[in-house]
């Protein structure tokens, strides 16, 4: 028996042991750098002629990695080297399926500073935010094992019926293509891929381009713990080639996708179409961006409110799908809460993340986030009042550095206030009352997290029923959402809501069978 499970605890870096112990992972990863890494596929490391860098957007010169330039003919021998795993994968028992996540668990925890080190250098992420980011790739392990065990045999459920013995069994799907964006490479990159394996199904992982690195790490935790050829298979290389031929091809069963919304649709459009050979419906998980809105009504906590919009808006640059890129403020207390946060917003340090603990911001993933982010930053300048930040940072290293920005003054169908920009820009909007302030954070095509500050319980009823979102946070920050507490996932346009971290998760990768045999 498993003891229940519980959230990796998060790393308080003003102790001084913890600092130290993360500088020495610091160098730990730093002493494996440079290095030239193949695919993986049925067990075989596969080389390529061509390949690609994986660069530190702190100091983009320093490239920490090569990856092997896969393309559709990568993708082809790994999906066939996991249908072949598949054919004895799928009959594992459940308890040995979950024996390798809790195994990968148990290691990331003792390596957990090496892999919220190498967060750091690859995406920029401050040391808090890489951490919590292990953290949570542990908790989905440690959750999905326990999960899975409790879901693989649901007969208990089933009516009895007069003569026949009744079972209900979830059974696996097939080839999974498990596609992850760079923003939590750790945890996003586990949860989908480990909740695919345990529930019996083999998988061809394509990493996103600015975080192979990370995927390696978390791939070698599996292999090197024994998981048989096929069953996790790793390929590198541009999305729109690589993987778009693990969703076109038709031994695919299903697609686990976590990133934009265009590549999303088109994803979700290509799953749907038929291929010579196909003989299912693929299936597709897809969670995509947000245009989340912090609401502040006039009966809040203010200043709690001011510090929410703020680390809703600007932990990891503003690239969350969860960030509070909206605060809706209600009129009477419009004034004093954009003042409050353009201080706060100010407070922010910005830099290398590497060497200070104490830094919030690091740069932006990489040169197209910051051109793109740049260029809202200017459509901004034409839609609002500019009341923070603005501008780019010029290092010496040339990091993607961008100041955190506050736009006040944005109407509510301006393209700063409908677009995702994925960066630290934050738009605030005046509403006439709490009304008008749901109705603005509902106008949206986006769904995924709001977060609503009153202290007027009618009011917090109101948005419980009114504010349509898949993640909804009341007196608190639309960010940092825990497994098994805050079940994620988002509506509309930001994607199927298939809820990660929670306890329905894992039926998504699986079918039913339901079996009558007459006694
Ligand atoms: P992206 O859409 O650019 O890339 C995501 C993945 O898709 C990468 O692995 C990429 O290589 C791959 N890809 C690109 N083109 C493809 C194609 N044609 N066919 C198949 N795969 C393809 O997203 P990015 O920039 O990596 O991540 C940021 C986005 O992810 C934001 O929009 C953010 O809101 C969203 N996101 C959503 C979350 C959620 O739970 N709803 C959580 C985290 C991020
Ligand atoms: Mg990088």
């Amino acid at each position: 028996m498993l003891p229940p499970f519980r959230n990796e605890p998060h790393t308080d870096f003003t102790n001084p042991a913890h600092a130290a112990a993360f500088r020495a992972a610091l160098q730990t990863v730093r002493a494996t750098l440079g290095q030239t890494y193949p695919m993986h596929i049925g067990g075989q490391a596969v080389h390529t002629e061509q390949h690609f860098p994986t660069l530190n957007p702190s100091n983009p010169s320093e490239r920490l990695a090569h990856f092997a330039q896969g393309d559709a003919s990568h993708a082809d021998q790994a999906i066939e080297a996991a249908r072949c795993a598949f054919k004895t994968w799928q009959y594992t028992p459940v308890q040995e399926r979950a024996g390798y996540l809790l195994r990968a668990a148990a290691e990331m925890r003792r390596r957990k500073h090496e892999f919220s080190a190498a967060m750091v250098l690859e995406v920029g992420k401050s040391w808090s935010e890489a951490d919590a980011d292990t953290a949570e790739a542990i908790d989905f392990l440690e959750y999905y094992a326990r999960l899975a065990v409790e879901i693989a045999d649901s007969s208990a459920k089933l009516t009895p019926f007069e003569g026949e013995h009744l079972t209900l069994t979830y059974i696996p799907l097939g080839v999974g293509a498990v596609i992850p964006p760079w923003n939590f490479p750790c945890a996003i990159t586990c949860g989908m891929a480990s909740a695919a394996l345990v529930t019996g199904n083999t998988v061809v992982l394509k990493p996103a381009e600015q975080s192979p690195l990370i995927a390696w790490m978390l791939c070698e935790l599996f292999w090197d713990n024994g998981l048989p050829a096929g069953v996790l298979n790793l390929v590198t290389g541009p999305g729109h080639i690589v993987g778009a031929r693990m969703v076109e091809h038709p031994q695919t069963r299903f697609i686990a996708f976590t990133g934009s919304r265009p590549v999303g649709v088109g994803i979700y459009a290509k799953a749907g179409t038929l291929v010579p050979g196909q003989t299912w419906l693929k299936r597709t998980i897809a969670e995509l961006g947000g245009k989340d809105a912090v609401v502040v009504d006039d009966s809040a906590d203010l200043e709690a409110a001011a510090r929410g919009i703020v680390a809703s808006a600007f932990g990891f640059q503003g690239q969350k799908c969860s960030a509070g890129s909206r605060a809706v403020i209600v009129e009477s207390v419009y004034e004093w809460v954009a003042q409050r946060v353009v201080e706060l917003t100010r407070q922010l340090t910005v830099g290398n993340p590497e060497h200070d603990p104490t830094t919030y911001n690091g740069p932006v993933v990489d040169a197209t986030a910051h051109r793109k982010i740049l260029s809202y930053i200017d459509i901004g300048k034409t839609e609002g009042v500019l009341l923070a930040g603005g501008h780019a940072i010029e290092t010496p290293s040339g990091g993607y550095f961008i100041a955190p920005t506050v736009f006040g003054e944005v109407d509510s169908r301006a393209r700063i206030a409908q677009e995702e920009i994925f960066g630290p820009v934050l738009a605030l909007i005046k509403a006439r009352d709490f009304d008008h302030a749901l109705h603005i954070a509902n106008d949206t095509d986006y769904g995924l997290t709001g977060a609503v500050y009153a202290r007027d319980q009618h009011k917090l009823e109101r948005a419980k029923r009114e504010f349509h979102v898949g993640n909804l946070y009341l007196n608190r920050k639309s960010t940092g959402a825990m497994v098994g507490a805050h079940p994620f996932g988002g509506f509309n346009m930001s994607g199927t809501d298939s809820k990660a971290g929670g306890p329905d998760y894992l039926y998504h990768f699986t079918q039913a069978k339901a079996t009558a045999e007459r006694l």
